[in-house]
């Protein structure tokens, strides 16, 4: 290469002269052309589709999409559009990356004196780099595209990049408690790799629809639809729709109405529903996206109870948890009880009018000491939050532990009200 590629004067910037920001160059872009294909060989084979099981995914045209809902079911719909499932994955525009582009801040070092990433924010699109800090001429690495972005950013956010049909994730992902960029989840720190494939069981937790054209990682690049969406939980309803629209529309709630409202269903398909997504890891055993609301989840993934005492990552087990719970064995609890999909969550303490549903204020072995001051409290004693150790940087900075709330409501004797959550 007869100039020094961009990216390595820009990571010189960052180092050097802090806070100063270059536009990259358009030799960036020929560079980009120029790196091999092969230099990033799927580590997979292309092995046939096993879409084609018993199981069907419903065809596309079943469907009617969001836009369609929110004609009828505008309540919902407004609402719904700002959760964290309808943001939880998009396009990668500077809209939905959360990650900082700022030059002295777009930098990822490694342990690795070899090997650092950095984060390119282009007028042709964002993009990850690796390269080599101590031999900035000798770049002899690659450059992939954020073309897709997974996660509101509760947590984090890591990203999504194509080649040919195939989805892999970036080797480098944000995590928002300590604004910075670490190595993605699964990707070991220090060695240059990027081939982690994006299979369908990912997908079908974190997008509305797609079709696989083989496995594991092959897919019909037009078929993804991203966020997750009305149908995720109600069905396909193209029928519905078709229905309702219709000179004679079916009697609310018959049959006839050709949607799935989950409150009808049992509490088990109920919990079912949140399962597929909910239960930590959880393998699929039937292909992906042909669980419809009501199926039995058992038949569709595997799911097991959460192991104890093992440090949650952004998957945790909800599921699993509140089924530890004796709210859950004796009780009527269900997901819903506490949470309304169809709206942002509300904060801790409003959780706790949900127990006073089923208890007393009274009924607290706490209340005859600290009296009515526990109300409003009730989640941060039996629902306490719990730190995470799974996601960290390899790198020697410092580390802002993520945090969980325990779905296990239950008597933790040690617990307390931490002042600084009121
Ligand atoms: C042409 C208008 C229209 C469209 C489009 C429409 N619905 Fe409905 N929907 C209705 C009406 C009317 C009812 C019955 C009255 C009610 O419950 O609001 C209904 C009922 C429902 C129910 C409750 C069913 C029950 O048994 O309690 C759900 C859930 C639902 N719709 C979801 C959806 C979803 C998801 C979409 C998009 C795929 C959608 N609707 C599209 C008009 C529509
Ligand atoms: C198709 C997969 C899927 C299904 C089905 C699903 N969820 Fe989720 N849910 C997710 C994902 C993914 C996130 C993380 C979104 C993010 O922050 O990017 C999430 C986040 C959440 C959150 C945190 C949201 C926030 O605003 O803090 C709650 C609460 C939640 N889900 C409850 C439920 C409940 C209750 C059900 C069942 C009625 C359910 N989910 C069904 C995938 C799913
Ligand atoms: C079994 C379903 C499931 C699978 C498979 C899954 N996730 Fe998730 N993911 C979730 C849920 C649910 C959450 C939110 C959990 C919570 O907040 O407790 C989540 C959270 C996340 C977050 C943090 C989101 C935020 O807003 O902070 C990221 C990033 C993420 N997942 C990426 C991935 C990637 C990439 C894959 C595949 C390589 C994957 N996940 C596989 C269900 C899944
Ligand atoms: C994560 C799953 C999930 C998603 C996504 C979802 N819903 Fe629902 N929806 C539910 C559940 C669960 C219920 C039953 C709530 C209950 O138990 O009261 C429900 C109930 C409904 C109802 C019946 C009336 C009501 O409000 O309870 C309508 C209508 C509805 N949803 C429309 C929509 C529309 C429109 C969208 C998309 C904008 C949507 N839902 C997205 C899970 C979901
Ligand atoms: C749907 C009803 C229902 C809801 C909502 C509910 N619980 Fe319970 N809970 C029960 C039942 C039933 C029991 C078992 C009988 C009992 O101890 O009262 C129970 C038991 C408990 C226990 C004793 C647990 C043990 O292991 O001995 C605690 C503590 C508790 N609940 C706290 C809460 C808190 C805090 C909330 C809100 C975050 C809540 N519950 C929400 C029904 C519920
Ligand atoms: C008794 C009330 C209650 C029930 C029932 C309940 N949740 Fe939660 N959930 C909470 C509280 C409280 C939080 C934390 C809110 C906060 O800290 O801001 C939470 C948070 C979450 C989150 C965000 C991740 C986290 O750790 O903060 C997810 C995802 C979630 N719940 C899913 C579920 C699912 C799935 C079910 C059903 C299996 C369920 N919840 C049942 C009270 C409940
Ligand atoms: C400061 C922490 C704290 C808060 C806040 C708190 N609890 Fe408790 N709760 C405890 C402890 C500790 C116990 C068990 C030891 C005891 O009996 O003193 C308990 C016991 C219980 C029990 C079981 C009683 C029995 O006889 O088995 C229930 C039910 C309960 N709490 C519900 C609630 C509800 C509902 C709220 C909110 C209104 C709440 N708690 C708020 C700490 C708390």
């Amino acid at each position: 290469m007869y100039a020094e590629p961009c990216e390595v004067r820009q990571t010189e910037n960052v180092l050097k002269r802090r806070g100063v920001r270059r536009t990259l160059c358009l030799i960036a872009l020929s560079f980009l052309a120029a790196i091999s294909l092969a230099a990033i060989q799927p580590a997979f084979p292309s092995a046939t589709a096993d879409n084609q099981n018993d199981a069907a995914v419903p065809a596309p045209s079943a469907y009617a999409g969001d836009a369609t809902c929110a004609e009828c079911h505008a309540t919902q719909a407004r609402s719904y559009a700002a959760t964290a499932h309808a943001t939880d994955s998009s396009i990668a525009t500077d809209r939905t990356i959360l990650g900082d582009f700022d030059p002295q801040n777009a930098v990822l070092r490694t342990s690795n004196p070899s090997l650092a990433f950095v984060m390119l924010s282009t007028p042709e699109g964002f993009y990850q780099s690796a390269v080599n800090l101590s031999d900035p001429q000798h770049l002899n690495q690659t450059m992939k595209r954020f073309d897709i972005v997974v996660g509101s950013g509760r947590h984090g956010q890591t990203y999504l990049y194509w080649e040919g049909d195939q989805l892999f994730e970036l080797p480098v992902s944000w995590w928002s408690y300590s604004h910075r960029w670490v190595d993605s989840p699964g990707y070991p720190d220090g060695v240059l790799h990027w081939q982690r494939a994006v299979q369908p069981r990912c997908l079908e937790c974190h997008a509305n629809y797609f079709t696989t054209t083989a496995m594991p990682n092959h897919y019909a690049k037009d078929s993804l639809v991203l966020g997750i969406g009305c149908e995720r939980c109600h069905g396909p309803g193209a029928l519905h729709a078709s229905r309702e629209r219709s000179a004679s529309p079916p009697a609310p709630g018959s049959p006839k109405e050709a949607i799935i409202n989950p409150a009808h269903l049992t509490r088990d398909q109920q919990i079912g529903l949140c399962t597929l997504c909910h239960a930590g890891q959880s393998p699929s055993i039937k292909p992906a996206l042909t669980y419809i609301v009501g199926n039995n989840i058992k038949d569709f993934i595997e799911v097991s109870a959460p192991p104890a005492d093992k440090p949650v990552d952004v998957h945790g087990n909800q599921v699993g948890a509140l089924e530890q719970s004796k709210c859950f064995t004796s009780g009527k609890l269900t997901c819903s009880t506490c949470h309304n999909v169809h709206k942002t969550q509300e904060k801790a303490d409003a959780f706790s009018g949900h127990c006073l549903e089923c208890h007393k204020v009274t009924a607290c072995g706490r209340y005859h000491l600290m009296g009515a001051s526990i109300r409003g409290h009730c989640v941060d004693c039996h629902m306490p939050l719990g730190k995470s150790n799974a996601i960290k940087t390899a790198t020697g900075l410092d580390q802002q532990q993520a945090t969980f709330r325990s779905h296990r409501i239950a008597i933790y004797p040690d617990a307390t009200l931490d002042p600084a959550e009121k």
